[in-house]
């Protein structure tokens, strides 16, 4: 297998929306191309919010329904569950009797959490050294994560090395960010940054009549239907330009400048273009809810895989720490 070794984890955050496909999921999926690419559910994670079981067992189940429907393709990229490698928690151990806790106290996202009225558990505290652990385990190159998760991984490096220098130079894989900087922020309904906190989603799975009605809500300027309008100041065009081909970008541009279409006409078109976009992710996801044990079958054949290269690594770290 050639290119690098790619890995990162993903918590369920709900319902995927357009910010999410095209601010992040569209770049991963893309790299499993030309890397060996590891991404996985991170369910450990997700325990630190205390969701119930079963709502906790149906996020983990919707997630995989995503990506796979979404073009993750479980051949080339190994795909799994983090609680169906638990010898994560024993690397997960190991590092925590490196790591100083300060360097735990001083995460913004634990102390945002205890800002937000969490209760100050260990789950919470330790969450980066466990992130740390899912990194290394795999000898990961490059983890692309959001810039909330940017913390994390100066975590998961300075852990690496401290674990290097105290136990043997390159036991540790010692890997790189890529920080997907969000270049292209998609902008919700109401024109401000698409996101769940504020209510301006469309989701990427919608269908018919009640997604439609969200696309005839997006916010848009008042020149009169026979004006010519400016496309590159406009939500409907800015979204348009994300699904449409660069040809269609241009016709529909054109029509924008000429004047005599109205904002309706081309939320019309913004419309029928995402419902082609997604209809085949719409159709697989649809087929694959029917098929809860094919999902299943491709978890655990990913969990297989990655326990294979996990139990490399530790065949070569417990003997290193004396276990
Ligand atoms: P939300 O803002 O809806 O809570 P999340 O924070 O769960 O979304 O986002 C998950 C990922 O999707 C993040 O890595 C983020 O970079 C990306 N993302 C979310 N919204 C947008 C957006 N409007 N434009 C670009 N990327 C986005
Ligand atoms: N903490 C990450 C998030 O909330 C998810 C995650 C867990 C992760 N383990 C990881 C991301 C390892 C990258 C690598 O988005």
């Amino acid at each position: 297998m050639s290119g690098k070794r790619i890995l990162t984890g993903i918590q369920s955050s709900g319902t995927l929306h357009l910010g999410n496909y095209f601010g992040t999921m569209r770049q991963s999926l893309e790299m499993q191309a030309d890397n060996q690419c590891f991404y996985f559910i991170a369910n450990f994670h997700s325990l630190t919010s205390m969701p119930e079981p079963a709502l906790l067992r149906e996020r983990t189940f919707n997630v995989a329904l995503d990506f796979l429907a979404c073009g993750l393709d479980p051949e080339k990229t190994v795909f799994f569950r983090q609680s169906d490698v638990p010898i994560v928690q024993t690397l997960s151990w190991i590092l925590s009797c490196i790591c100083p806790i300060g360097l735990l106290e001083r995460c913004h996202s634990y102390k945002d959490k205890l800002a937000h009225g969490l209760e100050a558990n260990h789950g919470l505290l330790a969450y980066p050294v466990l992130m740390a652990a899912d990194i290394l385990l795999y000898d990961t190159q490059v983890v692309p994560v959001g810039k909330d998760q940017k913390q994390h991984l100066e975590v998961t490096r300075d852990l690496a090395l401290r674990f290097n220098n105290r136990y043997g130079e390159g036991l540790l894989v010692v890997p790189e960010p890529m920080i997907q900087e969000e270049v292209a922020v998609v902008p919700g309904l109401d024109g401000q940054k698409m996101s769940k906190s504020y209510g301006n989603t469309i989701e990427i799975f919608g269908e018919g009549k009640p997604v439609r009605s969200k696309f005839m809500k997006i916010v848009t300027d008042s020149t009169p239907l026979e004006e010519p309008k400016d496309p590159d100041k406009c939500n409907v065009f800015a979204l348009y330009k994300l699904m449409a081909t660069p040809e269609e970008q241009a016709e529909l541009r054109q029509r924008y400048r000429a004047g005599g279409m109205g904002y309706g006409h081309a939320k019309e078109a913004l419309f029928k273009k995402y419902s082609e976009y997604f209809a085949e992710m719409r159709a697989r996801r649809k087929k694959l809810q029917e098929k809860p044990q094919l999902v299943e079958d491709i978890l655990q054949d990913g969990a297989a895989r990655a326990r294979a290269v996990a139990q490399k690594t530790m065949e070569r770290i417990l003997p290193a720490v004396g276990l």
